[in-house]
């Protein structure tokens, strides 16, 4: 299962997307932070670690942080965990994991969710954050996610997930569709940057709805697959390895 369909004109098919997904991150890594710094109100570092908690971080735990991008949600998890000798990060990107390496001495791997270089049930904890709409397809980094948790791992990914209702909806348009882009032009002064929002906006208006994300994770052979959706617009998909 796709995350959405082939986003034209970036590209026209999904064999070309990661080309496209890895030139847009490495070109907007400088600006990511600053920019879903005061596109979410500041909530960013809160919310990631309030979540880790909940869901059941603990020190001991070994993580993997997939598509940790500048290391926003390894940093949280550092907080929980006491420090980042457990932590290991992976992401395609090497624009991002540079800005993540400067803040956290974690292990860091260059790689795909898709094709995950661990052997089979390493961790403890797997997460993901914002990154659900870039994989190539759910049933490849279901998988992955599944054969390299123990049993009793735990996977928790964090979305941002257009409201169902129509007002809701509108105002998520016209925040993310038009808002948040204009305003990232205007305080970065970067194309680069902007494009990166407009994308973000893109997938979030194309994806699939949260059913087909549980179907697919039941799909991939784990249990108690939940979502919880917060503030009406962020969604925890969490799920454990039997
Ligand atoms: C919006 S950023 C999220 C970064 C970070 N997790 C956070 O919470 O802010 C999305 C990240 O997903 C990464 N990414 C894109 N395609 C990926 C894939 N197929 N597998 C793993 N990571 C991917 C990108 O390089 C980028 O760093």
């Amino acid at each position: 299962m796709f995350p959405h369909p082939p986003l034209q004109p970036h590209y026209t098919s999904t064999e070309a997307k990661p080309a496209f997904v890895n030139r847009l991150f490495d070109s907007g890594a400088k600006y990511y932070d600053g920019v879903v710094d005061w596109g979410f109100l500041r909530s960013g570092s809160f919310y990631r670690r309030w979540a880790l908690q909940r869901h059941g971080l603990r020190p001991g735990h070994q993580l993997l942080d997939v598509a940790c991008g500048t290391g926003l949600v390894a940093t949280a998890a550092q907080k929980i965990l006491g420090s980042a000798d457990t932590i290991t990060c992976l992401d395609p990107s090497e624009g991002m994991l540079a800005v993540a390496q400067k803040k956290l001495s974690a292990r860091f791997v260059v790689g795909r969710a898709e094709a995950l270089p661990f052997p089979d049930n390493s961790f403890d904890f797997l997460t993901m954050g914002y990154a659900l709409r870039h994989v190539t397809t759910f049933d490849e980094a279901f998988g992955e996610f599944h054969r390299v948790l123990r049993p009793g791992g735990k996977l928790l990914i964090l979305e941002v997930t257009k409201p169902s209702g129509r007002a809701g909806a509108s105002l998520f348009k016209l925040y993310f569709g038009r808002i948040y882009p204009s305003l990232t032009q205007v305080f970065t002064r970067s194309r680069d940057a902007r494009d990166m929002m407009v994308y973000f906006w893109e997938t979030m208006d194309a994806c699939v709805r949260p059913e087909a994300v549980l179907a697919a994770l039941r799909a991939a052979g784990f249990a108690r697959v939940e979502r919880k959706p917060m503030l009406g617009l962020f969604s925890e998909y969490s799920a454990v390895k039997s």
